[in-house]
């Protein structure tokens, strides 16, 4: 078959929901565009410790920090599947993970962001992970198979995430005045980031649509908004917090909350690199990798030799 016909087979694959596997035959732009989303992703789960290990020292009691350990652990875990999952698509991890250090990729604008008080690491885990929950829930469904599986396994992880946050926030936003003001202003200034999480508006998308047709990605960036703001909303009136947000309506047609506008221009700033904390984010990244360096030489090192020895047993 010449490449036409091999595509066209290969769209019927995906339109009949099939799985595509690393040794399947996938169009180049195809496997592209998945190392460029999956590789992304994994760093963003990597650059994600950061705000949130900073308050591990700080956690107001020893289950808190217990608790924010075990979440920040899991984060590594995530990016480990993911570049396990990338790799399968022919690249190295070096490459990736130098991609994103040193020039052009880009990971998740959420993570610049700095987290000035405890409340944050509460909203962190309610928004940011309750986000990235309606995010991986659909790629969970994903047409190749490694990313779909990886996502499927850190949704698991990612509910507890969420369940952590909302439930610590819940405690503060009824505790003394002093802890409500502290929820109530992490509240206000990570709302309208976590938003811009899903991506620009789908008119100003270039990936989406390619993205739908090979079924990676199955639902748009607005769709998805729009489902995270519709949960979040009664979920806030619950345990007493206000979003930021005056325009909030309810649309009793659509069934939907209508939002205000999202600053995109902070958005386009912030993945230019110009956010709050980019600049110390890829500093803590770059001087962590450097100085493991010698850790990932020593273990190749002695990889290299035991296969050599068993090469030689042999
Ligand atoms: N942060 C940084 N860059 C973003 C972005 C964001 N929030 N949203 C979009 N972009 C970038 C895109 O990467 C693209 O740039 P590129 O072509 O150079 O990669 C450009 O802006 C245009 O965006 P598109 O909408 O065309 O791009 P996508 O269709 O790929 O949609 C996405 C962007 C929604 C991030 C999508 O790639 C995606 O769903 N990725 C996988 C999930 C992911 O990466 N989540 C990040 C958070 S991880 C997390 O939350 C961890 C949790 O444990 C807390």
């Amino acid at each position: 078959m010449d490449t036409k016909e091999k595509s066209d087979v290969f769209q019927k694959r995906i339109d009949n929901g099939e799985k595509i596997e690393p040794k399947d035959w996938m169009p180049e732009r195809y496997r592209k565009q998945l190392i460029r989303m999956m590789s992304q992703h994994a760093h963003s789960e990597i650059v994600g410790m950061l705000p949130e290990g900073n308050w591990i020292t700080r956690a107001p009691s020893l289950k808190r920090k217990m608790v924010l350990l075990a979440k920040v652990q899991d984060e590594a875990g995530h990016g480990l599947y993911l570049y396990s999952a990338t790799e399968t698509l022919g690249v190295k991890r070096k490459d990736l993970v130098e991609d994103y250090l040193y020039g052009k990729a880009k990971y998740s604008s959420i993570f610049n962001y700095p987290t000035l008080t405890y409340a944050d690491i509460c909203v962190i885990g309610w928004l940011v992970d309750g986000a990235a929950i309606v995010n991986q829930t659909m790629l969970a469904k994903s047409s190749y198979g490694p990313y779909a599986r990886a996502n499927l396994r850190i949704c698991k992880e990612e509910s507890f995430h969420k369940k952590q946050g909302y439930e610590m926030l819940a405690k503060m936003a009824g505790g003394t005045p002093e802890q409500q003001k502290m929820a109530q202003d992490a509240v206000n200034r990570w709302w309208w980031p976590t938003l811009m999480m899903f991506g620009p508006p789908d008119e100003e998308s270039p990936n989406s649509a390619e993205l739908i047709t090979w079924a990676v990605k199955t639902k748009t960036n607005d769709e998805l908004r729009q489902s995270f703001v519709d949960r979040t909303v009664m979920e806030a009136r619950k345990i007493g917090v206000t979003l930021p947000d005056p325009d909030l309506k309810y649309n009793e047609e659509t069934g939907h909350w209508e939002y205000g506008e999202i600053p995109w221009d902070e958005f386009w700033r912030v993945i230019k690199g110009d956010g709050p904390m980019n600049r110390e984010r890829l500093k803590a990244r770059r001087k962590a990798y450097e100085e493991g360096a010698w850790v990932r030489e020593a273990a190749m090192e002695y990889a290299r030799k035991k296969k050599y020895r068993e090469g030689k047993a042999s």
